[in-house]
């Protein structure tokens, strides 16, 4: 994805509403302000003049996160998500810039017009500006690993130490979404698994190896040596397959909702179950059966579309990949003698309400991990990072920003 220039813009009182934050129209003027200092600092302002041209917005969606008042300096990091013939979209990552904390983000179509107001192929200079074009939505994009076995989609944002996000089951990579968004000092990487959302896999073989091997691959792709990796749940399983066969890859561990032992008699036996039941019923049965009993009470009562949009991400595995996914978890080995063995720095995290790996568990796996840091998320149950996205957002920068030297940039 193409970075533009960072600005940092100054909220004045006039842009606040009587209760003194900043609201929703000026938060829209603000991303654009953004957009043309961005500008200025690069090719400059009469960029569109210039080549006849002129952008006009034809979609804009904010997502707020935290209120901003007058006297804030907002930092806005933008870049270019996706890039077509006559369009292109950009992301702006806004974060307040005294104490980094996420405040807003905001994505926004923009249309190339020429002078009778019809959409016109970008010019030169504005497609070079811009990058190459993007193929899939928002700037995601596609990598062929395993000798072709499979094609992995993966959302790739940000420069810096890179951090690879794994998600668990029935999940995809949106889980991460919070984080993608706030972690602005990190090169984020969040992949589909085989099989699973826009990723393909083109063979019957999964397993807790072959989903390591896969990232290996994709890391290779990027030109990534060593990634913090971020599992949840089966993503932490992949996450100790990883520590095991590419130690040399794990610059650091984040386990959040996860667990070391295997599964034991009756696990297996209910994977199967589940496993015949998304061959029946498609994949979004095993959704349903499953995840109205993973999430914390808060989000049960106060947040239901957290529930929606973890049902939309079971329904995006095709058939293989979830009957796939939940082999590879029946058959996955014990990682518990592995702990005492981890030897980089380690976060473990854990919704309070979790029922599938509740604190009490990953506490005892934490203080099994030398130096571990434990923290638990409140008003959260199994999917922390997407129940309660600013606590858990804050602990992983927290780890991440406290990484040693050596961590942090080798
Ligand atoms: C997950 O979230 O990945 C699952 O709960 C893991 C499991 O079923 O063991």
């Amino acid at each position: 994805m193409t970075t533009l220039p960072t600005v940092e813009l100054t909220v004045y009182a006039y842009e606040c509403d009587a209760y003194g934050h900043l609201n929703h129209a000026t938060a829209v003027a603000l991303l654009e302000r953004a957009r043309w200092e961005s500008l200025a600092r690069g090719p400059g302002i009469d960029l569109f003049h210039r080549n006849g041209v002129m952008p006009v917005v034809r979609k804009a969606t904010v997502e707020y996160r935290a209120a901003v008042f007058p006297g804030d300096v907002l930092r806005v990091e933008l870049t270019v998500a996706e890039r077509g013939t006559t369009s292109w979209t950009v992301r702006h990552v806004v974060t307040r810039a005294s104490d980094t904390m996420p405040v807003f983000d905001g994505e926004v179509v923009l249309v190339c017009l020429d002078r009778t107001g019809r959409p016109t192929p970008l010019p030169d200079e504005l497609a070079t500006l811009l990058g190459p074009r993007t193929s899939g939505a928002h700037g995601t994009r596609r990598v062929v690993v395993a000798g072709g076995s499979a094609e992995l989609a993966v959302d790739v944002r940000g420069d810096g130490v890179a951090v690879l996000f794994v998600h668990g089951f029935p999940f995809d990579r949106t889980l991460w979404r919070h984080q993608l968004a706030a972690l602005t000092r990190y090169r984020r990487i969040a992949p589909d698994l085989r099989g699973v959302g826009e990723s393909r896999g083109t063979s019957d073989e999964y397993s807790m190896a072959r989903y390591a091997e896969d990232l290996a691959g994709l890391l290779d792709a990027l030109d990534v040596r060593r990634a913090v990796v971020c599992g949840l749940s089966m993503g932490g399983y992949i996450a100790f397959e990883m520590v095991r066969r590419y130690p040399e890859r794990v610059r650091a561990l984040m386990l959040c909702d996860t667990r070391a032992s295997a599964d034991a008699e009756d696990a297996r036996r209910r994977r199967d179950e589940l496993a015949a039941l998304a061959g029946r019923d498609g994949p979004g049965a095993v959704g349903e059966r499953l995840i109205p009993n993973l999430l914390g009470a808060a989000t049960r009562a106060e947040r239901p579309e957290v529930q929606e949009q973890l049902l939309a991400m079971s329904r995006r595995y095709s058939v293989p990949g979830m009957a796939g996914a939940l082999r590879a978890m029946r058959d996955r080995p014990d990682s518990t003698r592995d702990l005492p063995k981890i030897t980089v720095p380690t976060l473990v995290m854990v919704g309070a309400e979790d029922p599938t790996s509740p604190p009490a568990v990953m506490k005892t796996m934490a203080d099994a991990i030398p130096g571990a840091r434990y923290v638990v998320v409140p008003a959260a149950g199994h999917a922390s990072p997407l129940e309660q996205p600013l606590a858990s957002s804050r602990a992983m920068a927290d780890f991440l920003d406290g990484l040693p030297a050596s961590e942090a940039t080798g």
